[in-house]
């Protein structure tokens, strides 16, 4: 028995070491970790359990049947972050590029089936060439039963999927389906295509950097929803996220410990609001003052910053936050905003996340720019996503909410459950100048009769009470109190129960 455990244990260490010392010394050099060395960091210590360590690809084409290493370029368990279950499965770059083989895609779709049958998350850590060039159309197959799985489970466990090295084919597309990307700073890459093929196929000389990096998806293509700069930053805010999403769709928000009082009263909300209307102010402050501990998660700081999103908690569970930020584009919302926020309202409602949204809005930017970019379309997508929206919805509308755009910011209208604003709030069609410039078209030449207009459209429409008189606004608040009539908000919508019309699905403008 004692020769059989040595065996055991020798046959791990082999497994362990991937593609050996000098790759995994090469990993090291570019400033990247191992597959297994991110698994301890990403997981609570000592709590991995591993799959199928021992498996091998059956290749036998381009002399693949003398590279057999065991594990197959893919760890993969289950584990715990901060006592919370999760599957994950990591990319090893030391073994053929992490490239994805019949056996390798195995490997992760078992661990796909596991976390969807126990209703957990599921982290992707990749750090991979795509498919298995030497398997072909079985490689490819592999993929598609990856895809398949990230479809299924979408909408029932969080998917997150952090990239940590250069990644092309189905290690780009499999976490495009998933519901998160972070990328890591200089050492990671996204693209379908890398610089060589994109050299060869259009003769654009590109770096891979420039093609796929951390700044151009979190800033450009918004494909990667945030990026950290080394891998144990990266892995750390991973599993800080972890803690504010929910185990699936019908475990409800997790509920820590919390040190901060719902009923808390923030005297300084009282003057955010500059006295000048178009002076701009940081809704993140506001954010920051609401949520406990001022702790807040953004997702895509950096694409479309005139819309904040992000989870935070109130009283111990998790809210998404959605805002509009006055310091970028006078927080307009234009077709990136929408996508983003739209994006981000339905994996909230997906899984039974209270929305708080903080509305300070001038509308849609006009243009032709945005025009010929499918505004209409894109701002859709956010006023449907808030329309289907069956979560709590609690909305605070600080300063502007003007035209179509405070229909969009969960109004009444569309299924705000608990509708406030602020004394400075202004709910109207449009700002005065433009609203007297069309409506006293007659007086246009005569500035005093213009200046008159101006003020009584001003002192009649910018104010909250016009919408409170007519309900639109359940109550007019003030600003210090906003953290306690949030708490106690969505602590009587705790209980809310929506029936919808039984559909397929529905049909989102995409
Ligand atoms: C087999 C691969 C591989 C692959 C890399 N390797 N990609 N082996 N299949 N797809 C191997 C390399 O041969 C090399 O082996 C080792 O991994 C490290 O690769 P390098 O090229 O030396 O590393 P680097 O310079 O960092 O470049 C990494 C890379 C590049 C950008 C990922 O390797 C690359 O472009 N690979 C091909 C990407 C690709 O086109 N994949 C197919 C996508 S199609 P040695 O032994 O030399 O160390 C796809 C279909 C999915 O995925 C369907 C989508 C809808």
């Amino acid at each position: 028995m004692k020769h059989i455990v040595e065996q055991l244990d020798q046959r791990r260490a082999e497994a362990r070491l991937g593609g050996g010392e000098r790759r995994i010394a090469a990993q090291h050099t570019r400033g990247k970790l191992t597959a297994r060395e991110r698994i301890e960091l990403l997981l609570d210590d000592g709590s991995f359990e591993e799959f199928d360590s021992f498996v091998e690809h059956r290749c036998t084409d381009f002399g693949m049947e003398k590279a057999r290493i065991p594990g197959d370029g893919v760890v993969t368990g289950w584990g715990t972050v901060n006592g919370r279950q999760v599957f994950v499965f990591a990319k090893d770059f030391t073994v053929f590029g992490g490239s994805l083989s019949e056996t390798h895609a195995a490997k992760i779709t078992k661990i796909q089936d596991m976390a969807l049958k126990t209703r957990s998350p599921i982290i992707g850590l990749f750090d991979a060439g795509g498919a298995r060039i030497q398997e072909g159309v079985a490689a490819l197959g592999g993929y598609g039963e990856v895809f398949k799985r990230n479809v299924v489970a979408s909408g029932v466990i969080p998917q997150i999927s952090v990239i940590m090295g250069p990644c092309a084919g189905g290690d780009v597309y499999s976490p495009a389906m998933t519901d998160f990307i972070f990328m890591v700073r200089d050492t990671s890459y996204m693209f379908v295509t890398g610089p060589d093929v994109v050299k060869t196929v259009t003769n654009e000389t590109v770096t891979a950097e420039e093609l796929g990096g951390a700044k151009v998806h979190t800033t450009k293509s918004s494909v990667a929803d945030g990026a950290f700069d080394n891998d144990v930053e990266c892995l750390l805010q991973i599993r800080r996220l972890i803690d504010f999403l929910p185990a699936n769709n019908a475990s409800g928000v997790p509920e820590w410990p919390h040190h901060d009082a719902g009923e808390r009263l923030d005297p300084s909300l009282d003057t955010l609001i500059p006295d000048h209307p178009n002076k701009p102010y940081d809704i993140k402050e506001l954010v920051a003052k609401v949520v406990d501990e001022g702790d807040f998660f953004e997702i895509q700081e950096s694409f479309a910053r005139n819309i904040v999103t992000g989870f935070g908690r109130i009283e111990g569970r998790t809210v998404g936050v959605v805002a509009n930020q006055p310091m970028v584009l006078a927080g307009v919302l234009d077709a990136d905003a929408s996508r983003k926020a739209a994006r981000f309202v339905r994996f909230c409602d997906a899984f039974e996340i209270p929305i708080v949204t903080f509305v300070d809005v001038p509308g849609f930017l006009p243009g032709t720019s945005q025009e010929y970019g499918g505004l209409i379309k894109h701002g859709a997508k956010l006023l449907f996503a808030y329309s289907e929206a069956t979560v709590p919805l609690v909305t605070v509308i600080t300063r502007k909410a003007f035209g179509g755009a405070y229909d969009v910011m969960a109004s009444k209208h569309v299924g705000g459950d608990v509708n406030y604003a602020w004394p400075s709030a202004q709910i109207a069609v449009m700002g005065a100048k433009g609203a007297v410039e069309i409506i006293f078209r007659a007086d246009i030449d005569d500035p005093e009769k213009i200046a008159a207009r101006t003020r009584e459209y001003e002192e009649r429409f910018l104010s909250p009470f016009v919408a409170a008189e007519r309900g639109y606004i359940d109550e007019v608040i003030a600003p210090r109190s906003t953290r306690k009539r949030i708490a106690r908000a969505l602590a009587m919508l705790r209980s809310k129960h929506v029936e919808t019309p039984a559909k397929k699905h529905d049909n989102l403008p995409l």
